[in-house]
């Protein structure tokens, strides 16, 4: 097989073409190489085949769905599917939610909340909140907004100007205080107040929204420190300013309920999602919407259009029929409350990684696991790498940013292959220390 046309996305495509890792087929919780050789999926994909591989009610509701209706314009036209999906969503979300705007990606569902955000407040007469809070380490997508209220220099050092009015809190990893928890850190719910030092410095009427992941996932698995969104709900509400929860990865029963919402009890303004919406086998995103917001914007004389956004493939019959048939997979097989039960099995286990060599810290929510490891001297990320590769190597697939080794398994994993995925990565910890010592 030429490797050489596809420009692969976050991947190093040089270093990849010549010592390539290739999966060619799965089935519930594995992939299995071009050879045959299983891989016991440790990370749900990338994150979101929540329900496990080759659901083929999945499938065949796709299938169905784009012999019927292959393709129809989103824009001043309709059709079931996507109305169905909408309304099969809002089941599951917190009742003051009232709308779903749909998209395509994880990335468009924060810049499509960002936009929200600011058409908002324009609509209730106040044009001047245009600021936009992120919070480092927070990951939003790779669109120009996402990036720019993203925390990840490296994500941005290569593109340039970015959007201006962006400021950002300051993030919630804390090792010297918070090494090894279990579930929520204990320390740390003040650094919500850093929200306080940003209104100080722009003015809270200049500020349209905070986006945050209530869990970072991206950098690294950071869980929220104990009463730190619940504070962070309480500020913006105070100063009127929008709360957006990417939930790209925290959504569809992750962290053990539909969405943080059901969780924490903390209700966000609107919540951006992708990932686990159709298991992963058909791209899509959506953001939901409070009854306020929507409401805000439905104004105008006769014939407005409302929002002046949108995607072709919005609400695609394909991505509406495979949520609907996904959402049904969740309830049926109650996998977020799985997810919920599971949980202290699965802390336990990954726990143990403690007592692997370079472990610095382990942390863990819901279903999933950040395995932090000691850095090589002079070289961020190596030994990440290379325990992310001998763990492929030794038939396990994880995700790996810098030296933190994130675990999120699909929600049908059994207590058997919780043992199994952290007897892997330890061997694989241990086997990568003795080898770069
Ligand atoms: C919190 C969060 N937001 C946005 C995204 C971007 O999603 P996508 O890659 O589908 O654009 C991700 C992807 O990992 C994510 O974790």
């Amino acid at each position: 097989m030429d490797l050489s046309a596809w420009w692969m996305p976050f991947t190093a495509n040089r270093q990849f073409k010549s010592d390539p890792m290739l999966l060619a087929r799965a089935e519930g919780m594995h992939y299995f190489t071009p050879e045959g050789r299983p891989v016991l999926d440790g990370v749900a994909g990338l994150w979101c085949v929540n329900a496990g591989h080759g659901r083929r009610e999945i499938v065949d509701a796709v299938a169905k769905a784009i012999t019927e209706l292959d393709y129809a314009p989103p824009f001043k036209i309709g059709h079931p599917y996507a109305f169905s999906a909408a309304d099969a969503l809002k089941a599951i979300l917190p009742p003051s939610f009232s709308n779903v705007f749909f998209v395509n990606s994880g990335s468009e569902a924060a810049e499509t909340a960002l936009k929200i955000a600011r058409a908002y407040h324009i609509a209730r007469g106040q044009p001047d909140r245009v600021w936009l809070v992120g919070r480092e380490r927070g990951y939003h997508g790779v669109n120009f907004g996402g990036i720019s209220v993203g925390g990840i220099p490296h994500n941005k050092a290569a593109f340039g100007p970015l959007l201006r009015e962006v400021d950002h809190l300051h993030h919630t990893h804390d090792l010297d205080r918070n090494a090894f928890s279990r579930g929520q850190p204990v320390e740390g719910a003040e650094l919500a107040d850093d929200l306080l030092r940003i209104i100080d410095v722009h003015g809270a009427e200049k500020i349209a929204a905070v986006i945050v992941e209530p869990m970072a996932g991206s950098t690294g698995v950071l869980p929220p420190p104990k009463g730190y969104l619940e504070r962070l709900r309480d500020i913006t509400s105070e100063h009127g300013i929008l709360l957006i929860f990417d939930e790209v990865i925290t959504g569809f029963g992750r962290l053990g309920a539909a969405f943080v919402a059901q969780r924490f009890g903390v209700e966000p303004d609107m919540i951006a999602m992708a990932k686990g919406m159709t298991n992963g086998v058909i791209p899509m995103g959506g953001v939901a919407v409070q009854g306020h917001v929507h409401d805000a914007l439905m104004r105008g004389p006769a014939g407005t259009i409302e929002l002046m956004h949108g995607y072709t493939y919005s609400g695609h019959p394909a991505a509406s029929a495979a949520l609907m048939a996904t959402l049904k997979i969740y309830a049926r097989e109650q996998l977020f409350e799985r997810a919920r039960s599971l949980e202290a099995y699965w802390e336990d286990a990954v726990h143990m990684l403690r007592q692997a060599p370079n472990v610095i810290d382990v942390r863990n929510i819901g279903l999933v696991g950040g395995i932090e490891l000691n850095p090589l001297e002079g070289r961020p990320g190596a030994r990440g790498n290379d325990v992310y590769r001998r763990a492929f190597d030794n038939g396990l697939l994880t995700r790996v940013t810098g030296d933190t080794i994130a675990l999120s398994p699909p929600l049908i994993v059994t207590e058997q292959q919780i043992d199994e995925i952290v007897e892997k990565l330890g061997n694989a910890i241990a086997a990568s220390s003795k080898e770069l010592e």
